[in-house]
Parts: structure tokens; C-alpha cells; sequence
């Protein structure tokens, strides 16, 4: 079996050099929401999810984050072949906000 790789240096969100149904296979590890190694990337994909944090809001800023990156995932269906698989890569987090330890659902709410 061939296989074929490029390296394509572009946002997921919008992978237009991909045709439609023509990947066999996804792998990918985002960033993970509610995580604060990453928080600095999803201040930048959604600013009201940084606010949500000022106002102690953790589920808010969960929902945000995920929304961001919502539309990876639309894409990812996308370019996907019938059949394909999406190999996802992510964490549940744990954190707390204003004295409230909560755990943030991710591998679910993805
Ligand atoms: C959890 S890290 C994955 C690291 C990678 N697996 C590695 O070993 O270096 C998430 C990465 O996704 C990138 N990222 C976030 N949003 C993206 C997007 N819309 N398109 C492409 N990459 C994105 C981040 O910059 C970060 O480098």
C-alpha cells in the first residue's frame, strides 16, 4: 500500500488545499480546554472565554473553548472519506476556579 504526506502549515479550521471526502485518516491532539498550559491559544481563538474566566465561570469558559474548536472538527468531517477514521487525541481537566475543583468533561463534550 502507498501512502501519500505533504505538510500543509495552515489553521484546521479551513483546510481548503484538502478535497472533500479524500483523507483516510486523521490523528490530532488539540489543545484542551480548561487546561491552562493552553490557555494563551484559546484567549486568541475566543476572547469571551478569557472573560468568562475574569467572572469565575467555568463551565462558560468550557463551552467557549470547545466552540472554538468546534469548527476544527466540522472540517475534519469533511475532508474524512466515507469510512475514514479521526483519531483524537485529548484529556478531561481538572480545575479550580474560585475555590470550586471541578472536572471539565472534555473526551464527552468532544
Ligand atoms: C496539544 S498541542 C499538540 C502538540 C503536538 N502534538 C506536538 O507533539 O508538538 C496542540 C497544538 O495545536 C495547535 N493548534 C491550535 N489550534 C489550531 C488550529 N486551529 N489549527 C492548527 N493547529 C492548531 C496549537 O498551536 C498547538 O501547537
Amino acid at each position: 500500500m502507498s501512502t501519500l504526506h505533504r505538510v500543509l502549515v495552515q489553521n484546521a479550521k479551513s483546510m481548503k488545499s484538502l478535497k472533500s471526502g479524500s483523507v483516510d485518516l486523521v490523528v490530532t491532539s488539540p489543545p484542551y480546554p480548561m487546561i491552562e498550559m493552553w490557555d494563551d491559544v484559546f484567549k486568541k481563538m475566543t476572547p469571551k472565554a478569557n472573560q468568562a474566566f475574569k467572572e469565575n465561570n467555568g463551565n462558560t469558559a468550557f463551552e467557549l473553548m470547545h466552540e472554538a474548536l468546534d469548527s476544527v472538527w466540522k472540517e475534519v468531517v469533511r475532508v474524512l472519506k466515507n469510512g475514514g477514521f479521526a483519531c483524537i487525541n485529548i484529556g478531561d481537566a481538572t480545575r479550580t476556579i474560585n475555590d470550586n475543583f471541578m472536572l471539565y468533561p472534555n473526551h464527552s463534550r468532544l
